[in-house]
């Protein structure tokens, strides 16, 4: 492949370069159209600190637009007369449009998130490839039911599957593509048109996609893309009244917000939020397994992922050759820009996360955990931080209670075997999105799994999906499901039909 100049030492391909010096504008109504009141948001490689490319700052104008184009989509056109087939067809299409832009994606990922390439190349593109043929297949199967009414009379009835409207789909930084085709590809499925607000921070693969799913002949209006602001654009999304539903994945604190700005008018809402997750480790488990295991799932994608496994709570027996453990390896990652292939780990999204991240190692500091590994910042430019390991870690620090988004695992130990004590210790904790068992006992295997209030509980292992396993959280962690048959669903109305076969009965028929 061609080489243009590099952004940093190594070179990326003709076609990135290309991309990254376009004017990057709204996609409208099938349109690349300028923002309303031309704002602009920079946009900064977070291993260099420098700034790549400059996109548009949509505000509520921009989204009146959007929400036009996507309503005359969903109403009219062709794209409202489409079978489930003829969409499957084009997600099908996409998702080998994107497997083969896959060399500028990830680029441009990296870039834009930092991540490292061979990540991207080897999980976020084939992943989200493979979910949009998953929910192509949805498509042709969003059936209802065919209903006994058990009232006296004849009648037939059923139940229809529509799809919920014009949908606004706010997206986070931490896996930029994948996200937006985790969003993107259920609401397509169920024949709904979007609004897609990729964060501020990561703009770019969101405005790839775009072009893409133009090229492969998804219909003007069925998907709208605008950058922008949380405060500005997410806000007037929330806000709207034309949008039927809102998917959002964010802070627990802007999933509150999207909860308030969608009462106005009571517009259906689906949140994926915060996470705490505990990886417990009972006193038979496998030493090398749990270290396997709890390496990747806190320090995958610089911690910056809501399931990351940031409290490990090990029992004491075990406390030993796993703190151990983890702190070597946790030594060991090779940290870096995404683009040497020797990195494991990136550096974090942007300033903003590294001092956020940062503001947690030194409470954690102040309130007496003991720091055995990293706490650093990794002496480069950009945001590189170095994995960080806290032991002594009691239930009431700041650092055990909120979401640090960052490489930062907490370590605390128990003791005894009594399972509720311990699931108790598990769910201490105001989220409920994923929690991991290591044990080889069977019984308390599945004991346990009964007993953590969370909506992913994985045993021996950590950070495990796919496009058919739903996704989402118990308590604070967010409202519903994505992916599987229930993320397809929270894009669809129930409608209930029931027909009279014969004249009403009495009880309903007014005299006159
Ligand atoms: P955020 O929740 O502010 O951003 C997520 C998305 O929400 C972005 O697209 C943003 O533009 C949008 N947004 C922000 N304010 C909004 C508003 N008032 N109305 C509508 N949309 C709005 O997250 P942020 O500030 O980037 O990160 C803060 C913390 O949130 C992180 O440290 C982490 O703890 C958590 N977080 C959780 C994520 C998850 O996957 N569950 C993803 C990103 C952040
Ligand atoms: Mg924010």
């Amino acid at each position: 492949m061609q080489s243009a100049p590099a952004l940093d030492p190594y070179p990326i391909t003709a076609a990135t370069a290309a991309f990254l010096k376009r004017s990057h504008e709204l996609l409208i109504g099938g349109r690349w159209v300028g923002p309303h009141a031309g704002g602009t948001i920079e946009v900064i490689d977070p291993a260099t600190a420098r700034r790549i490319a400059t996109v548009s700052a949509a505000t509520a104008p921009d989204v009146d637009a959007a929400v036009a184009a996507a309503r005359a989509a969903f109403e009219a056109g062709p794209w409202s007369a489409m079978s489930g087939g003829a969409r499957a067809k084009l997600l099908w299409a996409l998702a080998d449009r994107i497997a083969a832009d896959a060399r500028v994606l990830a680029e441009l990922e990296t870039l834009d998130n930092g991540k490292p390439l061979s990540e991207t190349l080897a999980i976020d593109i084939p992943v989200g490839a493979e979910l949009l043929r998953y929910m192509g297949g949805w498509a042709t199967k969003l059936n209802g039911e065919s209903v006994h009414i058990g009232e006296p009379g004849d009648f037939q009835a059923y139940t229809l599957r529509e799809p919920v409207g014009v949908v606004g789909q706010i997206i986070p930084w931490n896996f930029p593509l994948l996200m937006a085709l985790l969003k993107i590809g259920p609401a397509l499925a169920a024949g709904c048109t979007i609004i897609l607000k990729p964060a501020e921070q990561t703009p770019l693969t969101a405005l790839r996609l775009g072009a893409l799913m133009l090229e492969v002949g998804f219909p003007p209006g069925v998907i709208n893309i605008l950058t922008g602001y949380g405060e500005t654009a997410g806000a007037a999304m929330s806000a709207h009244g034309g949008i039927d539903k809102i998917a959002f994945t964010g802070s627990t604190e802007v999933g509150r917000r999207v909860v308030a700005a969608a009462a106005g008018n009571l517009k259906r809402v689906s949140l994926e939020l915060g996470g705490k997750s505990p990886m417990i480790v009972m006193p038979d488990a496998d030493v090398d397994a749990v270290l396997a295991g709890a390496v990747p799932g806190i320090f995958f994608n610089a911690g910056q992922s809501c399931m990351a496994g940031s409290r490990l709570i090990v029992h004491e027996t075990l406390a030993a050759p796993i703190i151990e453990g983890m702190i070597a390896r946790a030594k060991g990652i090779r940290i870096g820009s995404g683009f040497d292939p020797s990195t494991q780990v990136g550096p974090l999204v942007s300033q903003q996360q590294l001092e956020r991240v940062q503001a947690h190692i030194a409470s954690g500091l102040s309130e007496g955990a003991t720091l055995v590994a990293g706490g650093q910042r990794v002496d480069r430019e950009g945001y590189f931080l170095e994995p960080t390991i806290f032991t002594g870690v009691t239930p009431t620090m700041t650092i055990a209670r909120e979401e640090i988004f960052g490489p930062v695992l907490c370590v605390s130990t128990f003791t005894g075997t009594n399972l509720d004590d311990i699931a108790a210790l598990g769910n201490d904790t105001a989220y409920g999105l994923a929690a991991s068992v290591w044990t080889n006992n069977l019984t308390v295997a599945h004991r346990m799994i009964r007993k953590l209030k969370s909506g992913q509980v994985w045993i021996n292992a950590h950070h495990v999906g796919g496009p058919d396993l739903p996704v989402g959280g118990y308590k604070q962690s967010g409202w519903g499901r994505e992916l599987g048959r229930a993320g397809v669903e929270m894009y669809t109305e129930v409608k209930a039909v029931a027909i009279a076969l014969e004249k009403p009965g009495p009880w309903l028929t007014l005299k006159g």
